[in-house]
């Protein structure tokens, strides 16, 4: 199966990157990530300080992970003058730098970290939303390097398509979408208490919660704009993820949160089970699904669910759960009945059915994660 991908020209023998965070956070940690087989490595974002980092400043649960880390708690000096030399002589994947903040902190930055960087992925998270800013900044950067630039979206943007646009017309070739969710809280009742965070408390939630926003940005910037390529970010657990980010449109794809929740090797379980959901959906390449169209299936009359009574086990989830109380269990009569006059055909049954006993109304089997 190949697995290549290219974006903004730069060549990957695979999508899957970590995305920057704890994990790329130095020399040892990215070799350790690189020997999990992944395409491409991105490093923890540098600046012109070291960040001062909040304690505690991850938490995770099973579908999300919220974290007050900031940028790297390494002083720039420690990265062009250590680390970056030595992944640079030591690294065989291709290697993106990821920067931050100003269009002041790149002046200083981009002349020394570009000897050692593929591509420079600058992280907008604290920039604010002024898009002159942005461009300001891209513009900056590419007086200061040839290499691609990737301009990274947080999702708090409020105009995405204006954000790729203006990043595209002042010298990037790309964008990553999306960066953490927020900001957030997470409230400690007992205590009265804000669990964790900066001063002013508030933290960012990333991990597959946020991945339906993040396919959603993808689609959007990918279609809306030409001339960039995007790379996709945002709650990937899988390889059927990865499958669906290049669908909407991404060309390589990154993960952490999936990484912090269930453990590094998912970057190696997601790269080696990828040929498989490739060959399960019918793709014969990496290439193959970046090609392929989606299609948007919307209408208005609605299908009812049909029940298989050899699947279900009337554990009565459907009728609890029926928001338009249209469906009944009958565990001793072993029947189940759906009104349809009743039923709006909205899915969410089919959605939730654990033994994927019903089918009929979404266009696609099995109960959702
Ligand atoms: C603990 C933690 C630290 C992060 N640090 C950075 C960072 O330094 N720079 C950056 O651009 N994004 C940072 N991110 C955001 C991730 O790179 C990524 O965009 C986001 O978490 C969504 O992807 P995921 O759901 O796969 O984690 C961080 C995320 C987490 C959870």
């Amino acid at each position: 199966m190949d697995l290549r991908t290219s974006v903004a020209g730069i060549e990957l023998k695979n999508p899957v990157m970590p995305a920057s965070g704890p994990l790329v956070g130095d020399d040892e940690k990215i070799l350790y990530i690189e020997r999990l087989g992944v395409g491409g490595i991105v490093t923890k974002t540098i600046s012109t300080k070291a960040a001062e980092v909040p304690r505690p400043c991850i938490g995770g649960g099973t579908s999300y992970v919220m974290n007050a880390e900031l940028w790297s708690e390494l002083p720039p000096e420690k990265w062009i003058n250590e680390i970056l030399p030595r992944l640079k002589r030591e690294l065989k994947v291709p290697m993106i730098v990821s920067v931050g903040y100003t269009k002041e902190d790149m002046e200083q930055l981009i002349p020394e970290l570009d000897k050692f960087a593929d591509g420079f992925e600058v992280s907008t998270h604290y920039v604010g939303k002024d898009l002159s800013v942005i461009g300001e900044i891209v513009s900056t950067i590419r007086k200061n390097t040839d290499k691609p630039i990737f301009m990274k979206m947080s999702p708090h943007i409020p105009d995405r398509i204006g954000f790729a646009k203006v990043a595209r017309d002042n010298g990037a070739n790309g964008v990553v979408a999306i960066n953490s969710l927020g900001p957030t809280l997470k409230i400690d009742p007992k205590g009265r208490q804000i669990v964790f965070g900066g001063k002013d408390g508030y933290v960012w939630v990333s991990g597959p919660y946020i991945k339906p926003l993040a396919l959603a940005v993808v689609y959007e910037v990918s279609h809306a704009v030409e001339g960039i390529d995007v790379i996709g970010v945002g709650g990937i657990a899988t390889a059927d993820d990865v499958v669906e980010f290049l669908l909407a449109g991404a060309k390589a794809v990154q993960l952490l949160s999936s990484a912090l929740i269930q453990g590094k090797d998912i970057y190696k379980r997601i790269v080696d089970s990828l040929p498989r959901a490739l060959e399960k959906y019918g793709f014969r390449s990496v290439q193959e699904v970046i090609e392929t169209e989606l299609e948007w299936n919307v209408k208005y009359e609605p299908d009812h669910p049909k029940v298989d009574l050899d699947k279900c086990t009337f554990c009565k989830v459907c009728e609890w759960v029926c928001p338009y109380w249209a469906i009944w269990v009958d565990k001793e009569a072993k029947t189940v009945t759906v009104d349809e006059d009743k039923c709006f055909g909205c899915g969410l049954c089919q959605t939730r059915c654990p033994v994927n006993a019903i089918s009929g109304v979404m266009p696609v089997e099995g109960k959702w994660r």
